[in-house]
């Protein structure tokens, strides 16, 4: 495949860094034992989040965190976790298992990760069982800075600063767990909340419960009816093997299973392109969950969301990232599901051990793009490479994907201007599509460099194995 890369100099879209945020949501081990372990665990920790995950996650310079949920979301009343640790009720978590939730993770820890991680906060509000005022208050205790009562209680609690809101979801897939509305109704509910929604300490950018996969009748229904209330507009997608009834193994598939996970991954390119035609421009699309979704891991709680993460994960990974960034100037932010240990995660922990999955290099390489400009990003779904192109301090940024689990391919771009001496190549190419780390092989898929590349003058010609995934970054000469 040959492909011409021009550089529209009036053409500024930049690939916004938030088309790589997180979500972490009290899910299983999402926050419990895969983050939060509390102060006086033997685990190494800097007040109560451990350090070994923490340390690996700054490494993807994660933008924005999206917390409590999802479906928790919906469910979290806020109060619970806040003060003295001891003294804060243990509720049940409905969402997930019914499981005890003992709410030592709350709002101030929330925050203390976000500043570990150097993050911004995406909080989604409870919408589905919460209240207005439950919002207002929470609004208040998170961001104000004034002489009130929850400003007051935030200080109290020892933060004295006010904490900054970056993106305020209101409720999470309303269609479904979310309250079961219809579109209409969430449309008028929604308004209702974000009327009271006060911003103490800078904008905040809101975020409306938008539509399940190719559920265009929500999107044009909520939009019509709320879109001058809202910023964004939220899209979910999961990519699935043979559909929600046979999500089929994480570990253990063929060629065919890998062909067809990448395809329902990579129908969120025509459903984007479809979204985005029903909404005013002056509304964003927000893919705050994706990811893929298999069979739990045997011998796990099937409510905890527990799956391996193999090669085939980090194609899903990275060809969905390239999707993203082709409507980068139309999609504000998106969040993989899950950070830690739940469905497509970046880390997975064992007691006092962790992993880090496919996934999380595939985030690794890809962070050369945040807020680069965007010169092309391609994606065609009988294609099988896809990949982007950016632009960033005088660089070019290539990450390819070649989505086929059987054929090696050749491309060759023909970049703006000539190119100078290859400071990063790396690549994930390992020898089995489902390779995948584990506590006895944690290296079985790391980062490598990549080598099979010639340059000459502005023209880049690679050569990429089955299933082979790069970026490199090649100064402009
Ligand atoms: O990510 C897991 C769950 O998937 C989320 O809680 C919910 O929003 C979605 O259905």
């Amino acid at each position: 495949m040959k492909a011409k890369v021009t550089d529209e100099s009036n053409d500024k879209i930049l690939i916004s860094k938030y088309l790589q945020g997180q979500f972490a949501e009290h899910l299983g081990h999402g926050i419990y034992d895969g983050i939060w372990v509390g102060k006086d665990s033997p685990i190494e920790n800097v007040n109560g989040l451990r350090s070994d995950v923490v340390n690996a996650l700054k490494d993807l310079h994660i933008p924005v965190l999206r917390w409590p949920g999802g479906s928790y979301a919906d469910e979290y009343h806020w109060e619970n976790g806040i003060g003295p640790v001891d003294q804060r009720p243990k509720t049940i978590n409905h969402s997930w298992g019914a499981v005890v939730e003992d709410n030592s993770f709350g709002t101030d820890e929330f925050f203390e990760l976000c500043r570990q991680l150097g993050c911004e906060a995406y909080i989604n509000i409870n919408l589905g069982s919460g209240t207005v005022k439950e919002m207002v208050d929470w609004i208040e205790y998170m961001t104000a800075d004034g002489d009130s009562y929850f400003a007051n209680l935030r200080r109290q609690n020892g933060h004295a600063a006010p904490y900054k809101i970056k993106f305020l979801g209101l409720g999470n897939e309303a269609w479904m767990g979310g309250g079961f509305m219809s579109a209409e109704y969430y449309s008028d509910v929604y308004r209702r909340f974000q009327t009271y929604v006060s911003e103490y300490n800078g904008p905040m950018y809101k975020v409306a419960s938008g539509p399940s996969d190719d559920d265009y009748a929500w999107t044009k229904e909520v939009t019509e009816r709320a879109e001058p209330f809202m910023d964004g507009l939220a899209l979910h997608h999961y990519a699935l093997t043979n559909g929600w009834n046979d999500k089929g193994d994480a570990v253990d598939f063929n060629a065919e299973d890998w062909t067809s996970l990448l395809n329902s991954a990579r129908q969120i390119d025509d459903m984007i392109s479809r979204h985005l035609e029903l909404m005013p421009k002056s509304t964003d699309l927000v893919v705050d969950e994706w990811g893929t979704w298999f069979q739990p891991l045997k011998g796990t709680n099937p409510a905890f969301l527990i799956q391996q993460n193999t090669m085939r994960d980090a194609a899903v990974a990275a060809t969905s990232l390239n999707i993203f960034n082709k409507y980068a100037g139309r999609i504000k932010m998106a969040n993989i599901a899950q950070m830690i240990n739940v469905l497509q995660s970046m880390v997975m922990t064992e007691g006092d051990k962790i992993i880090l999955t496919p996934t999380y290099y595939v985030f690794k390489m890809y962070q050369l793009h945040q807020d680069a400009r965007l010169l092309q990003a391609f994606h065609e779904m009988n294609n099988d490479l896809n990949y982007t192109v950016s632009e960033k301090d005088n660089n070019y940024i290539v990450s390819v994907c070649n989505v086929n689990p059987d054929k090696a391919h050749e491309l060759t771009l023909t970049l703006p201007k000539a190119i100078g001496d290859i400071t990063y190549t790396k690549c994930l190419n390992p020898a089995e599509m489902n390779a995948h780390n584990d506590l006895d092989h944690p290296d079985a898929v790391v980062d490598k460099d990549y080598a099979d590349y010639t340059v000459t003058g502005n023209e880049l010609k690679m050569n990429l194995d089955p299933r082979e995934i790069v970026t490199m970054k090649l100064p402009i000469k």
